[in-house]
């Protein structure tokens, strides 16, 4: 009654009361006026607070037919092979059909080791959830206590707004953690004990307001930021990475770069087509593992107008003059020199010919010049000269003449 009361009081009031009362009464499971059996056990009702010789008939459901049980010789009803069928009311009635007591009957399996995990989803905090490996077919309540380093245990708070999961705070990292999940029901208990660091379990949640958008004139790039998830404290120490993967709507391979900024550029994106993105973070340290990706966001590269108008019109053979002049303004604007004749660009094309035809006459003057400076200086020196033009003479003279 006392419990009922303080129901109504906090939450955590009744979850520190309740792991109070389960590590006192050691796993006990009451309930008024129902009896739990394990499927394929036997099981012997009593008729509860009444002398035995005054019971003269039990019935299940209201009917007196109950096949899968017998009476004992002291009048207890005796039921063999549970089987979940046999769940029901059972009721024991004196000779003139009066009912003396009543009971309820609830058949399952006593708990496996429930699985469990734990998580932090930043340094400060953390939290486990668990689910059962059993389907056991009965109510079950659980039980979550930790010991830090070797310390006393202490009570993983569990909030009944969320069922199946407790949390720490104030947790402290490098320090080994056991945490002790057990599962109570009517037949038993199971525990699974996990042991931990805060920094193995580190798990961010995604980064969020990831947005794509093309720069303009680069048809291969894309643009991409994101935020921190806001569950994450930004302190110094703990800084967080990124992984962005992206693919473009048809394809099935991602792609994927990793990179400490809030920020990136892709720069092989498919030209003119759809991509999808998303965004991870982990510990910068890699510390624990990657958040799960965030939310898709889509975008597509820059398109040329050029691109965007030439598509129709090669689908229907019209091939009007009307767009060209576009295509080519377009074009010039961003691209490369036009193939128009501009008489202005004439006249510019004319002077730079003429330019270079100077350079190149000036160039061909020095050379010439440097020659003539070189070659007079070795005549000058009675170097090679004389030789030469010997030779020269020689092979120019008839044979007859040299001998
Ligand atoms: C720890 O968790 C609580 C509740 O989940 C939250 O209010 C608090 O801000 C967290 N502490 C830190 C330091 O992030
Ligand atoms: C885990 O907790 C349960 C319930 O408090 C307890 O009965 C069991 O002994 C604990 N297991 C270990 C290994 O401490």
């Amino acid at each position: 009654m006392q419990m009922t009361s303080t129901a109504s009081c906090l939450s955590w009031v009744i979850v520190l009361a309740a792991a109070l009362a389960v590590s006192v009464s050691s796993h006990a499971w009451e309930e008024d006026g129902v009896v739990f059996g394990k499927i394929g056990d036997t099981i012997t009702l009593k008729c509860d607070g009444h002398d035995e010789s005054l019971v003269s008939q039990w019935r299940y459901n209201g009917s007196l037919e109950i096949p899968w049980s017998f009476l004992t010789n002291q009048r207890h009803l005796q039921l063999l092979d549970l089987h979940p069928s046999v769940m029901g009311n059972y009721t024991c009635h004196d000779q003139s059909g009066e009912l003396l007591s009543s009971v309820q009957l609830r058949v399952g399996y006593p708990p496996g080791i429930p699985f469990a995990t734990c998580r932090a989803s930043d340094y400060h905090n953390f939290s486990c959830s668990w689910r059962p490996s059993v389907e056991t077919l009965l109510p079950a309540r659980y039980i979550a206590s930790y010991w830090v380093n070797k310390g006393d245990p202490e009570v993983c708070v569990q909030d009944p707004a969320q069922p199946n999961t407790c949390s720490v705070q104030h947790s402290k990292v490098w320090t080994p953690y056991r945490m002790n999940i057990t599962e109570v029901n009517p037949l038993g208990f199971n525990f699974r004990i996990l042991e931990f660091t805060v920094q193995s379990i580190v798990k961010p949640d995604p980064p969020e307001n990831l947005s794509a958008e093309p720069i303009p004139y680069a048809p291969r790039r894309l643009r991409v930021t994101w935020d921190y998830p806001p569950t994450w404290p930004q302190e110094v120490h703990f800084q967080l990475k990124f992984r962005l993967q992206y693919r473009p709507v048809l394809h099935m391979a991602w792609s994927m770069v990793e990179t400490a900024n809030l920020s990136d550029v892709i720069t092989d994106a498919f030209a003119g087509v759809e991509h999808i993105l998303q965004v991870s973070a982990r510990d910068f340290l890699d510390a624990g593992n990657w958040s799960e990706w965030s939310p898709e966001t889509r975008a597509t590269p820059w398109i040329s107008k050029e691109a965007s108008v030439s598509v129709p019109d090669f689908s229907n053979d019209t091939f009007t003059e009307e767009p060209e002049p576009e295509i080519r303004e377009s074009f010039a604007d961003f691209c490369c020199p036009t193939h128009q004749s501009d008489p202005a660009e004439k006249v510019a094309l004319l002077i730079s010919l003429g330019i270079f035809a100077f350079v190149v006459l000036a160039l061909f003057l020095i050379l010439g010049a440097l020659i003539w400076v070189r070659v007079g200086r070795t005549v000058k020196d009675g170097g090679i000269k004389p030789d030469f033009l010997t030779a020269i003479h020689m092979k120019a003279l008839p044979k007859t003449q040299i001998l």
